[in-house]
């Protein structure tokens, strides 16, 4: 279990924002103005991200997600509502299929619930050499101009990923390519899911949120034309209020 750093704001019910790849809990600011009146919102830096030590030998993505359920019973928290963003969406699943008695309610923000394919972990594990050799630069590079769809925010992203420590990178990349496919999980939710995806996303399909929404019962689907990977810097009001649709 890996002691994890985070930033505390707002009362009402718990909710877990779960920042995706490679960026830290600062992904979710723009969105804490729009939610601290409604939850009592939570943003961990996931390990080996900001200021959360990447526990020795790595972890996978069950293991980020065990360690927010240690934080949030540290925090004297039974249950709580989670929403992930991309990366933190695959470990939103994998809390969801390890403590489901946990979850009050989930938010799945420009995720999907499929593994990786044969070509795409190949990829990662390209990647992941690439930065060993030559830093968090690599992905900056490649990811900065693609996450949102407003070049405006372009700039604040690449900071963001440069200030994440190489072998976070590294270990994330490695997990995610081993995450399993976590499709078959949905059926089993007894517990609201709101999903947020931007139908301009140029990493993840608008697609891959249909799917998931198409294998649920209590399910709220929010598209938004025009915007890409980043809806919570993108069109922060829409994404909190698909969130308050969970309470
Ligand atoms: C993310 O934004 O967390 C990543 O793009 C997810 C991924 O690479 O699968």
């Amino acid at each position: 279990m890996n002691q994890l750093n985070f930033v505390r704001a707002g009362s009402g019910q718990p909710l877990v924002l779960i920042h995706g790849f490679p960026l830290d809990h600062s992904a979710w600011l723009p969105l804490l103005p729009h939610l601290t009146g409604h939850f009592d919102v939570i943003l961990p830096d996931l390990s080996g991200f900001g200021a959360s030590a990447l526990p020795e030998g790595g972890c996978s993505l069950d293991e980020m997600a065990a360690s927010l359920a240690y934080l949030l019973r540290g925090l004297g928290l039974s249950r709580a509502f989670l929403a992930g963003h991309s990366m933190g969406g695959y470990v939103a699943l994998a809390f969801a299929r390890q403590s489901p008695h946990m979850v009050l309610g989930l938010g799945l923000i420009s995720t999907q619930a499929g593994a990786d394919t044969p070509e795409g972990q190949a990829n990662r594990h390209k990647t992941a050499a690439a930065v060993a050799e030559k830093g968090p630069g690599v992905v900056a590079d490649a990811m900065s101009p693609k996450l949102s769809a407003n070049p405006a925010h372009e700039a604040l992203l690449r900071e963001t990923i440069l200030r994440q420590p190489a072998p976070g990178i590294i270990n994330a990349l490695k997990a995610m390519a081993a995450r399993p496919d976590s499709s078959g999980l949905l059926s089993h939710f007894d517990f609201p899911v709101s999903i947020v995806h931007g139908q301009a996303d140029a990493l993840i399909p608008a697609e891959r949120a249909r799917e998931i929404k198409a294998a649920l019962l209590r399910v709220h689907l929010t598209e938004l034309p025009g915007v890409g990977h980043m809806p919570m810097l993108e069109a922060p009001a829409e994404t909190a209020e698909a969130l308050k649709t969970l309470l």
